[in-house]
């Protein structure tokens, strides 16, 4: 890997993902989205974790796709590379995702955060999809999920303005999670990750499941779909040991079994 670090023994159950082009801002080459693509598919068949935290540097999560290695390119050239195909992979990653963010998150950068299930900002996080001012628009979800995540008002006007959200108002609009001292936002998205992967794995993965669905599709397949897997929680030991244990007022020890 060369634009990326993997990590997956700083805490039990969670790996880190960090994006690591410092110089040229985590700016997301094709390369660098084809490895977080292949660390995404092993550590989701990794029982040893349970949670994935991606994140980039201090100054910059990321800002957004490689420009520089898409400014000459024709419409055939980009839909035959079709690069975006990579990202794929992020919605279709089972375990939990959570984006730590400090720094630039634009374009694609503010793309890939969102693509994730969770977002925990640094205060000086800045969130934008500025591609109307260089001539395009956003192209890995951008239009939808923003939009779905803060409203189209506000949303039209960020995408059609270039303008960037601070990490309060992102917060305050309902796209970030948490926002927290500069120092501190890492160490936060790891609180949050442990949280998690302390639970059953397999009710974390029908319940993240079940909550994507509910901006893929209409509220009656999405009511299907949560009902379906609520049953199938139950076939699981691991449902059985949390019942249990909270019959027996003790903690459980779940297996992802
Ligand atoms: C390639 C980039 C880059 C990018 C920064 N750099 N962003 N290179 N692609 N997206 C490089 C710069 O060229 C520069 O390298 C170095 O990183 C530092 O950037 P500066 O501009 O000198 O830093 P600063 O003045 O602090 O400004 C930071 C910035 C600005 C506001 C983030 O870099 C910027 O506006 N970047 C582009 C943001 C953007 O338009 N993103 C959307 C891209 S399109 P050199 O070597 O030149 O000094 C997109 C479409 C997604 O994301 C579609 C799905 C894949």
């Amino acid at each position: 890997m060369e634009f990326i670090k993997v990590t997956d023994n700083k805490e039990p159950y969670v790996a880190l993902i960090e994006l690591n082009r410092p110089k040229e801002l985590n700016a997301l080459n094709r390369q660098l989205m084809e490895e977080v693509r292949d660390a995404l598919q092993q550590l989701d068949k990794n029982d040893a974790v349970r949670v994935i935290i991606i994140t980039g540097s201090e100054q910059a999560f990321a800002a957004g796709a490689d420009i520089k290695q898409m400014a000459d390119k024709t419409a055939i050239d980009m839909l035959m590379i079709d690069q975006i195909s990579t990202w794929d992979q992020i919605r279709k990653t089972k375990k939990p995702i959570i984006a730590a963010v400090s720094g630039f998150a634009l374009g694609g950068g503010c793309e890939l955060a969102m693509t994730c299930d969770m977002i925990i900002a640094s205060e000086t996080a800045k969130f934008g999809q500025p591609e109307i001012k260089i001539g395009t628009m956003p192209g890995a979800g951008g239009t939808q999920r923003l939009t779905k995540a803060i409203g189209k008002a506000k949303a039209m006007e960020l995408i059609l303005t270039g303008r960037f959200l601070s990490a309060e108002e992102a917060r305050s609009y309902g796209l970030v999670n948490k926002v927290v001292p500069k120092e501190m936002y890492l160490y936060e998205a790891f609180q949050l990750a442990k949280e998690i992967a302390q639970l059953s794995p397999v009710a974390v993965q029908l319940a993240k499941e079940s909550v994507n669905r509910s901006f893929e599709t209409h509220l009656d397949e999405g009511l299907t779909l949560e009902r379906k897997n609520f049953y199938l929680t139950f076939a699981s030991t691991d449902q059985k040991e949390g019942m249990q244990a909270f019959v027996e007022k003790r903690k459980p020890d779940f297996k992802g079994k």
